[in-house]
């Protein structure tokens, strides 16, 4: 089955031709990103102007690159549906995506599916497998983090997902952004972030880096013993305190803020704010007895994320299948993500 996948919930216009559920046929992303780092962060009205400028030329560049010597007619007729994202996101945004799908599966007489946009982070995980020689194993914990939301599924079967957890405020990458604001780093301030972490002596990539440490509190919720017992410990997230915290810090140093204080409160924030996410992600797998461990979202594209989930795993002997998208643009807001998920709500047994 092939499914054309529309994308338009924040700031990228995005477009792709997935196969059953994994297969990336095409995957074509517009964003306007650089409209976004004028002011620092998404402006709604800017984004869905672009969108609605994108729009047609991504889903025409999507269609030509699956089927490069197919007519315009025959490339219709070999799609089976279509996909959109419905929700949540910018409303504004999310309109030109919705009503293009909608116009599109009436004039071309195709089934029209609408899917949740963090299900759709959660299946990027599935792009690129070959599910026959490589199936995805449940239960599987899945920790969905990005600009606009935070959260970690238990996963049972494709019908049978519980939330374990979810953020009380910000969401990590929310605070990510935040935090390169108050350091004056660039937007999207995840990767500012960690490159600036980077050039901190206790990371290995760079022994001979700045050396002063400086740790943040952990908001561990109800419990300051995240591994004694996940059994009463909340799986929820809190990310507000960590930002004022780092305002503070700023405050403090605002005397001449040097390229040393901001590598420092980089390192110190990014540590805190995986020092949670990992616990909880591997507390998670642990008491749910997972076969695997995924991490998606626009955040899962940090490197420091990742090695601290395997190092974790490795202290706490967890022998779950830990995955990440295969490939980084499958991490941030892309369509063939919303094309996997499609498929399994469409072929879904409870539908
Ligand atoms: O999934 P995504 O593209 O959009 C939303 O659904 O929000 O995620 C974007 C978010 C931004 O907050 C960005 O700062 C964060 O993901 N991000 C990162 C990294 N790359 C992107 N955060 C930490 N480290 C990164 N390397
Ligand atoms: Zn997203």
């Amino acid at each position: 089955m092939r499914i054309l996948a529309i994308e338009t919930s924040c700031d990228e216009t995005a477009a792709a031709v997935v196969e059953n559920g994994w297969r990336v046929l095409s995957n074509v992303i517009a964003s306007s990103i650089e409209k976004h780092q004028i002011t620092g962060g998404v402006v709604p009205e800017v984004a869905a102007r672009a969108q609605v400028e994108y729009i047609i030329p991504v889903i025409d560049q999507a269609l030509k690159k699956t089927f490069p010597r197919k007519s315009r007619k025959q490339q219709i007729a070999a799609i089976d549906a279509i996909a959109v994202t419905t929700e949540p996101g910018l409303v504004t945004s999310l309109i030109v995506g919705t009503e293009t799908a909608k116009w599109l599966a009436y004039l071309w007489n195709k089934p029209l599916i609408p899917v949740n946009h963090i299900r759709g982070h959660v299946y990027a995980n599935w792009l690129e497998r070959d599910l026959k020689k490589d199936p995805i194993q449940f239960p599987v914990v899945s920790l969905s983090v990005s600009g606009g939301h935070n959260e970690l599924f238990l996963i049972r079967t494709h019908d049978d997902w519980t939330l374990l957890g979810e953020t009380h405020d910000d969401a990590a990458g929310e605070a990510f952004d935040k935090v390169a604001r108050i350091l004056g780093l660039g937007y999207p301030g995840g990767p500012e972030i960690e490159k600036l972490a980077l050039c901190h002596s206790e990371r290995p990539a760079n022994r001979r880096g700045v050396e002063e440490s400086l740790v943040f509190p952990r908001a561990w919720l109800n419990s300051n013993k995240p591994l004694k017992s996940w059994d009463g410990t909340s799986f929820d997230f809190s990310f507000s305190g960590l930002k004022s915290e780092v305002w503070r810090e700023v405050a403090r140093r605002s005397v001449g803020m040097t390229q040393k204080d901001k590598i420092i409160i980089a390192h110190a924030f990014q540590e805190a704010v995986f020092d949670v996410l990992v616990s909880k992600l591997i507390g998670a797998a642990k008491k749910y007895s997972a076969k695997e461990i995924h991490i998606a979202g626009g955040v899962s594209a940090n490197k420091r994320f990742r090695a601290l989930i395997r190092q974790h795993m490795k202290k706490e002997f967890c022998f779950a299948t830990f995955r990440m998208p295969k490939k980084m643009i499958y991490c941030t807001d892309n369509a063939a993500m919303i094309g996997a998920a499609a498929y399994f709500s469409y072929n879904s047994p409870t539908r």
